[in-house]
């Protein structure tokens, strides 16, 4: 893996003023921890010159355990508050659990175009051949009528066996800071949702949670069964290509600008800098919200 860090520049306080504008379009990247990076790398892998900003409100993570109202209040003010901070052309809301009940209300109040990101269930629905799936997903999400209307909508032949677990999001997180990932915990998990009555058909489970794809090795690992694992990645970096199509960039920017910003500074959280520096991130930041 390239080694970008003699570049990058952490907590600088001139990113804030946003005067170096990128001339090609900027997507923002949005999630309460570092979920949205697995969108991060699809949008990368589709659309290697676009230029990214991804946040991160790790000050009040995790989202799949908030309130509705709570979480509508939060994912409203943080994202006014980024979009006037810096110039942002089209939002990726990077998590299933603020996706699934805050996107009308961000429609309503933000100008930019908002790509959500909800759990997979269409596509699940149509690769089953068993008709027997899996939702794995945070207890927010699980528990929302906007999934219960997903499946009734787009696997109305299915039979679906959810499972919202917060204990995977947090191994997502540590991961991701160079923590060994417990296996056994893992298959423990798993197992909650593979062994319930009646769900020994399941050929395909959904990574409804952005945090998933990142334990998608180990998630594999501990699976005894043949599985189709499904997440919403590279759907969600076509629909970004499709909106970004119309708009003008400049011929030649091959090298586009990768900033990732913090709602809060904590050492616990400053973990996670290797690693974003590793995948090519320039600036970190932290705006205090
Ligand atoms: N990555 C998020 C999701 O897709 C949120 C996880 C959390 O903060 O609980 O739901």
């Amino acid at each position: 893996m390239p080694d970008h860090r003699q570049d990058a520049k952490i907590d600088d306080p001139n990113l804030n003023n946003d005067s170096q504008m990128p001339e090609n379009p900027r997507v923002l990247i949005f999630d309460s921890g570092v979920g949205g990076l697995s969108i991060f790398h699809e949008i990368r892998k589709l659309l290697p010159t676009v230029n990214i900003l991804y946040a991160c409100d790790n000050h009040q993570f995790p989202y799949g355990d908030k309130s509705e109202t709570a979480l509508i209040e939060r994912v409203v003010t943080v994202l006014n508050m980024l979009v006037n901070t810096y110039t942002i052309d089209l939002i990726v809301l990077a998590c299933n659990s603020a996706s699934t009940i805050a996107l009308p209300a961000l429609r309503e109040c933000l100008k930019q175009p908002i790509v959500g990101v909800v759990p997979a269930i269409k596509p699940a629905s149509q690769l089953s051949s068993t008709k027997v799936i899996g939702l794995l997903a945070t207890e927010g999400t699980v528990d929302r009528q906007y999934t219960k209307a997903l499946i009734e909508d787009f696997a109305p032949d299915c039979q679906v066996f959810s499972l919202g677990s917060q204990r995977l999001v947090e191994i997502a997180e540590l991961k991701l800071r160079k923590h060994a990932v417990d296996l056994k915990e893992l298959k423990t998990i798993l197992d909650a949702l593979l062994k319930q009555p009646q769900a020994n058909k399941l050929d395909t489970i959904v990574l409804g949670c952005t945090h998933f794809p990142l334990l998608a090795d180990e998630l594999k690992a501990v699976t005894e069964k043949n599985i189709t694992w499904i997440d919403s990645g590279h759907a969600i970096a076509q629909r970004v290509d499709d909106l970004l199509r119309d708009r003008p960039s400049k011929e030649g920017n091959s090298s586009p600008s990768l900033d990732a910003v913090f709602t809060k500074a904590c050492p616990q959280h400053q973990k996670i800098y290797p690693y974003l520096l590793d995948i090519g991130f320039q600036q970190i930041d932290t705006l205090e919200y």
